[in-house]
């Protein structure tokens, strides 16, 4: 066997594989300034949470580094590689897998199609028939206890069930990065716990999570790391050990002093 060449070469120090770097972000809809200047990093195998008030700028933030919005500034970096132009395609398969606020599944679709839902065509193309609905119905098992119908149309399932499968979809992809924005909200608290267990596997296989809700206790109970964003503005970043739930409550609303 031959030598390779540069196998060894040293890897990017300044960010460790995996890693999602956000730099000077800022975006402005008209008069609104939707994010002004903010900056994260998103380490793998842990949880970062944004945690802010509605309209604080969280959504469009999920949106840029998905490739959805571009930015009026600012850069996003995966693995040290900045990417410009964000696109979604780029995104993706770099590793980023993003389960957006506004659920996105095609209504007319099957269960089976919308797990597949905008996959690169390498992805299907590997995947027919009865391997398809196989890997489908694997990664929504994972996620809720009634069994689906991989040839049911998505339109007439609930709310909680399409967002089960916006999901599965993410998952499918093995994302070095997910991005779950509110993705919780309309859950109870079975369908709640069955993501966060599926979630911290993966999560412990290295995966890194931005996630986005409102509940605290979930906040408080799956973060590695939090950044609070008020009115566009990131406030703190702050590691497990610094972070309470009101210390969290008083940034968010600008009582704390600095
Ligand atoms: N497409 C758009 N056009 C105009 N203004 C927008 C657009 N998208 C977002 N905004 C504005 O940008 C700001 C940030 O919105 P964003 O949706 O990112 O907030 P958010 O933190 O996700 O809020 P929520 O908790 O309600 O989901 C808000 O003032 C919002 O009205
Ligand atoms: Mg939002």
């Amino acid at each position: 066997m031959s030598d390779v060449e540069g196998a060894n070469s040293p890897v990017d120090e300044q960010l460790p594989s995996g890693e999602l770097a956000l730099r000077n972000i800022r975006r402005t809809f008209g008069e609104t300034v939707a994010l002004d200047d903010v900056s994260l990093t998103v380490r793998p195998g842990t949880v970062h949470t944004i945690l802010g008030e509605n309209g604080s700028g969280k959504s469009t933030l999920v949106k840029i580094l998905s490739g959805v919005l571009p930015p009026n500034r600012g850069s996003v970096e995966m693995r040290g590689e900045t990417l410009h132009p964000v696109t979604p395609r780029r995104a993706r398969s770099l590793g980023i897998a993003t389960v957006f606020q506004e659920v996105l599944v095609a209504p007319n679709r099957t269960v089976t199609e919308n797990v597949f839902l905008g996959q690169d065509a390498w992805f299907s193309w590997k995947l027919r028939g009865r391997a398809r609905r196989e890997l489908a119905l694997s990664s929504l098992s994972e996620l809720s206890k009634v069994k689906f119908d991989p040839a049911a149309e998505v339109g007439k399932l609930n709310l909680v069930q399409q967002q089960q499968i916006a999901i599965a979809r993410a998952l499918a992809l093995e994302p070095k990065v997910l991005v779950l924005d509110e993705s919780t909200a309309a859950m109870d608290i079975g369908e709640r716990d069955l993501l966060f267990e599926a979630v911290a596997r993966r999560v412990q296989a290295g995966m890194a999570v931005i996630f986005i809700s409102h509940r605290m206790d979930e906040v408080l109970s799956l973060s590695d790391e939090v950044t609070v964003l008020r009115s566009g503005s990131r406030v703190a970043t702050l590691g497990r050990e610094e972070f309470s739930e009101s210390r969290l409550l008083s940034l968010l609303s600008g009582k704390e002093a600095a």
